[in-house]
């Protein structure tokens, strides 16, 4: 199997954990190609935990640079689409961060960009390789539970202090974030509910709230 070169969009928490771990070699058949962030601090970070790879000061120029096959978007939450689209515009495969988009006309752009291009589009649900919730899934989809009549769920794992609504400038704004714990804190539990097989038959969200 070829190797797919990945870019880097938005060097922060989740773009910088992404980078070091595709870096080490973790993620099969991938390779670290670029990074990219507009913050020149965080581009100053790269150069000691990703000494050698290309850096870019824009998007637009990383997508078009021909140095990528895939990029992985990791910037705040409005701009995804429009990384999205302009990937799939250049034949790149995207994976973006949950929450996929903010509101429905954003995310029915991107997935119609995707179909348009055929390449691979995949938005950041990592909850479903945790092994709990796949025992689940499958506890679920084999009827060893019966019919299912009704879910509660608690999570109690996540607590959000102060310090991390705090840790970006654009997080747990209605401007920049476009929406409360379910936009930023709950897609993953929201996703798990509505995922084939789960609860699907029992409850059904829609993730893009807002509609224009
Ligand atoms: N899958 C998960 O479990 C998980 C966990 C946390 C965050 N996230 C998601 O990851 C994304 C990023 O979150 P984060 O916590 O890393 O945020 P962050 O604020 O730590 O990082 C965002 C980075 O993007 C950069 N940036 C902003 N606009 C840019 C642009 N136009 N071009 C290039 N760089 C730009 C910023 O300078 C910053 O370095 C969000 O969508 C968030 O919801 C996912």
């Amino acid at each position: 199997m070829n190797k797919t070169r990945i870019g880097v969009l938005g060097m922060g928490n989740m773009g910088m954990s992404h980078a070091k771990r595709i870096l080490k070699g973790n993620v099969p058949h991938m390779e670290l190609a670029a990074v990219c962030d507009i913050d020149p601090a965080r581009l100053a970070a790269c150069d000691e935990a990703l000494p050698g790879v290309p850096q870019f000061k824009n998007g637009e120029e990383m997508i078009a640079s021909g140095l990528c096959d895939s990029i992985l978007i990791a910037v705040p939450h409005y701009d995804h689409e429009k990384y999205t689209v302009e990937a799939f515009e250049a034949g790149l495969h995207v994976y973006c961060e949950k929450p996929g988009a903010v509101y429905t006309l954003q995310g029915l752009h991107m997935i119609e960009a995707a179909k348009k291009s055929g390449k691979v589009f995949c938005v950041g649900f990592q909850q479903r390789t945790n092994p709990t919730f796949r025992k689940i899934r499958e506890m679920v989809r084999s009827g060893e539970l019966g019919h299912i009549k009704k879910v509660i769920w608690i999570v109690t794992n996540w607590y959000r202090p102060q310090a991390y609504h705090d840790s970006s400038s654009w997080r747990s704004t209605w401007k920049l974030e476009g929406g409360g714990t379910i936009v930023n804190q709950n897609p993953h539990n929201i996703d798990l509910f509505q995922w084939k097989g789960m609860f699907f038959r029992h409850t059904c969200f829609w993730m893009f709230l807002k509609s224009r």
